[in-house]
């Protein structure tokens, strides 16, 4: 079996349901169950005998040295953390505590089982780390995208926590040799996906006839990937990738803000037009910067088309659309998400534009 942190939220869920789909293993999911974790994600595993939700800390090591020893899982893939960039602006101690310390605990938690474990056991173990392309900071339109050479500049509150738990896993395969993995993969979108982040906020504000927010002038470049994609690249590096190793992830899907919100628009014009008949890009407004916003990011995900063979099955076009048609058909799932603590969120973000 493996163990799984932060399967509740967007990619969590997406890895954990697409896992129990497509092979016999067991999951243990670690989750905190913060206002990015939802259960609603995880509903179709409502008494699946191969799933146990745990409700906790990846930084509480009562918890999860035990949770090791019981369950003896074959890896670990750690997906939780505080993920969103503006809210990290707001405030980055939630950041710091949960990507930086909690991550160290959770590693230290791990070292104690990995080390307990038989040498056969303790070779095939993996410890697998996924992180962001937001490490690499900020490309300029003309620079080649980033490789897993490129320098760790990052930018954020948000990115610069993720760069510390990177530094951390590193350094604990090369002091301990814990056998880890650590993946920078882009901008992930599909079903699930909350709606603090672009492209849901589009679907659902665009939907309720509210503004469709763009930051600054819009031409931002972000390099998107289809979830679905996001999930089968970890398996194929959880399976074959090489312990101490680093895995870009990214489909070649540069877009701009811009080009984002006329897509998303355009597909709701044809799958759910206005009743007055007019564009949803008419509720297009430019709003204030996102400070220190970076202008560009851009995968190079060559390293692991060459090593592991892995491509994306999803264009940009078959993912964008079956996405804008999963919102449209999860009218509940849409609604509960935008609890009263979501409604302050988009109050605190947006109330000066
Ligand atoms: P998310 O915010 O949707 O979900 C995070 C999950 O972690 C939630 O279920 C939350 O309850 C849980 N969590 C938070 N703090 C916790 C704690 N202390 N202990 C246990 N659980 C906790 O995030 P996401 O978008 O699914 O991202 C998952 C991972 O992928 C993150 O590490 C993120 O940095 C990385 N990533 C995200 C993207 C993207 O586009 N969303 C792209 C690349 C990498
Ligand atoms: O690149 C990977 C990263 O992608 C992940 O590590 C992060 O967890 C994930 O949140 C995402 O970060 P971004 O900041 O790129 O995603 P977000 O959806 O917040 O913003 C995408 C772009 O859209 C960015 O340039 C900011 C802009 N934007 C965002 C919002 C929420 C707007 O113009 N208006 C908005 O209202």
């Amino acid at each position: 079996m493996i163990l799984v942190t932060g399967g509740a939220g967007f990619i969590g869920a997406n890895f954990v349901l697409d896992w129990l789909a497509q092979g016999d293993e067991a999951v243990v999911n670690l989750d905190l169950l913060t206002y990015a974790g939802n259960l609603e994600n995880l509903q179709s595993l409502d008494g699946h005998p191969r799933h146990l939700l745990v409700q906790g800390d990846i930084g509480n090591r009562e918890l999860v040295a035990p949770l090791l020893a019981q369950h003896q899982p074959r890896a670990v893939l750690h997906f939780a953390a505080e993920s969103h960039v503006d809210r990290s602006i707001h405030g980055p101690g939630d950041f710091i505590q949960t990507n930086i310390v909690g991550t160290f605990h959770l590693l230290e938690a791990v070292r104690g089982y990995w080390q307990a474990l038989s040498p056969a056991r303790q070779a095939a173990f993996r410890f697998l780390h996924v992180s962001t392309d937001e490490v690499f900071g900020s490309l300029d339109a003309e620079a080649s995208a980033f490789t897993e050479q490129h320098p760790i500049v990052p930018n954020s509150p948000y990115s610069a926590s993720k760069a510390a738990s990177d530094h951390l896993v590193r350094a604990w395969h090369h002091t301990y040799g814990l056998p880890t993995l650590t993946t920078h993969c882009s901008n992930n979108y599909g079903p699930f996906h909350f709606p603090e982040k672009l492209i849901p906020l589009l679907i659902v504000n665009a939907l309720a006839g509210k503004p469709l927010p763009v930051y600054g002038d819009g031409l931002q470049v972000r390099d998107w990937l289809y979830v679905k994609d996001h999930c089968s690249a970890l398996r194929c590096i959880l399976q074959a990738g090489s312990p101490g190793q680093t895995y870009n992830i990214g489909g070649n899907n540069e877009k701009t803000n811009l080009e984002i919100v006329h897509t998303v628009c355009a597909l709701l014009d044809l799958l759910r037009p206005r009743a007055d008949a007019r564009p949803y890009s008419s509720q297009i407004t430019h709003v204030t910067d996102r400070p220190g916003h970076d202008r560009r990011y851009a995968i190079d995900a060559g390293k692991l088309a060459r090593d592991l063979g892995w491509q994306p099955a999803e264009t940009f076009d078959t993912g964008i659309r079956q996405t804008v048609q999963w919102y449209l058909d999860h009218p509940d799932w849409v609604a509960h998400v935008q609890s009263g603590a979501y409604r302050d969120w988009v109050q605190k973000q947006y109330r000066s534009d």
